[in-house]
């Protein structure tokens, strides 16, 4: 499907994910985020917004100047202050947004169609008139007309945009429909098509996914998943899918996704979910009987990704929900060899605690001990 395909990541932590709330880098954390994505591999790092706040307009400035691999890429209004501050920046990239959803026409900009391609090519042209190169981003494209989404992909293109982006913005489009529109935009034009997608129904892992398989060319994600409301595709899920499902050999440093989400825990202070793919607590983590002795005995059996190709542990916990193969394999590492009559006995001890989450080592040496089986 998609091994041949040149498959790019644009992460937008330092942008999107500084807009969870509750969430603001200090300079030096999007420094140090910068670099470290930089050597995991992603294609663009997108710097942030600068007519946002003056710590983000320094902050672009001071990224900007990085030696990175990657390409950098401000975001901004299709306004000629936000281009100007781009230009001045000296940012090569420059992605231009502008909602082309009727509710995005009629309630915040209160204008036609016409005067909204209007204002688009205006924006454009000065953009590419200050030597930058473009992305425009249709914000809201899920809920815009295709005839004139179209048209915008048209006009923007022949005005010299060297990429186009869709924003599912509200993340209201299923892998389905994500699959149709982007078919379709990827056969009306001739420049790469970039995708940009909400979690807001909780598909935008499967949306971008979806919009890859159909074409698009660049995904956009953040780290954790960060972004406004419930935010983007989370680095992890996107980059490890196309690894493992895809087979895509994107020369990532996939050793560096546990870091990258440690880093993003720290500074944001915004732990991910314990059942977050790849990144989360219990992502290699095994309990009930069956499971833990089919993984000790073919790790495959319950794990489409391994944990060691993100650096990360696998984990069993002996709890009520454990089985006698599971017990006795973390008896065995702790060098207590117990009789079936014996494992039996604590089988039944731990499952009259359903109370107790997890018997870890020091709890299953007390219990033996307290049994007269010594370790
Ligand atoms: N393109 C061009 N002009 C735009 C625009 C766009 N995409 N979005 C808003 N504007 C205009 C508004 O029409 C308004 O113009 P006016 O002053 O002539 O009425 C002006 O920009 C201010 O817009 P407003 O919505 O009031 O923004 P703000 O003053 O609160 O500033 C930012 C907010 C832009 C500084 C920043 O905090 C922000 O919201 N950034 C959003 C980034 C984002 O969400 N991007 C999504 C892309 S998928
Ligand atoms: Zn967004």
């Amino acid at each position: 499907m998609l091994i041949s395909k040149k498959i790019e990541i644009l992460d937008s932590t330092l942008r999107e994910g500084e807009q969870t709330p509750g969430v603001s880098f200090t300079l030096d954390q999007k420094l140090a985020l910068a670099k470290r994505l930089d050597a995991f591999g992603v294609d663009f790092i997108e710097l942030g917004h600068p007519a946002v706040s003056p710590d983000v307009y320094e902050a672009v400035v001071a990224l900007n100047d990085l030696d990175l691999k990657a390409k950098k890429m401000a975001h901004g209004r299709a306004s000629k202050s936000d281009i100007n501050d781009v230009a001045a920046i000296g940012v090569g990239w420059m992605g231009i947004f502008f909602g082309t959803s009727p509710l995005s026409l009629k309630h915040k900009f209160n204008v036609t169609k016409s005067e909204a391609l209007d204002r688009i090519e205006t924006a454009v042209k000065y953009g590419k008139d200050k030597g930058l190169k473009l992305r425009f981003t249709a914000e809201d494209a899920s809920r815009t007309d295709l005839e004139f989404l179209i048209q915008v992909g048209q006009l923007v293109q022949k005005e010299g945009i060297d990429r186009f982006s869709l924003a599912d913005t509200v993340g209201c489009l299923t892998p389905t429909k994500m699959k149709g529109l982007v078919s379709r935009m990827v056969s009306e034009l001739d420049i790469p098509i970039h995708i940009h997608c909400h979690n807001d129904f909780g598909m935008a892992t499967a949306n971008a996914l979806s919009a890859l398989e159909a074409g698009a060319q660049c995904v956009d994600v953040a780290i954790n998943g960060l972004g406004e409301r419930c935010g983007l595709p989370p680095l992890a899920e996107v980059v490890i899918a196309l690894t493992n499902i895809y087979k895509v050999n994107g020369n990532w440093n996939l050793g560096l996704i546990p870091e990258l989400s440690e880093l993003v825990k720290a500074f944001s202070k915004l732990d991910s979910n314990a059942n977050q793919p790849i990144v989360g607590k219990n992502a290699f983590t095994h309990k009930a009987g069956l499971h833990v002795k089919a993984v000790i005995k073919e790790p495959r059996s319950y794990e489409a990704i391994s944990p060691e190709s993100v650096q990360r542990k696998r984990h069993f916990v002996i709890d009520k929900y454990t089985g006698n193969s599971a017990l006795n394999n973390k008896l065995i590492h702790l060098g207590i060899s117990v009789t079936p009559k014996e494992l039996d006995t604590i089988l039944i001890e731990i499952k009259s605690h359903p109370e107790k989450l997890n018997w870890d080592d020091k709890d299953l040496i007390s219990l033996t001990n307290s049994m007269g089986i010594k370790s």
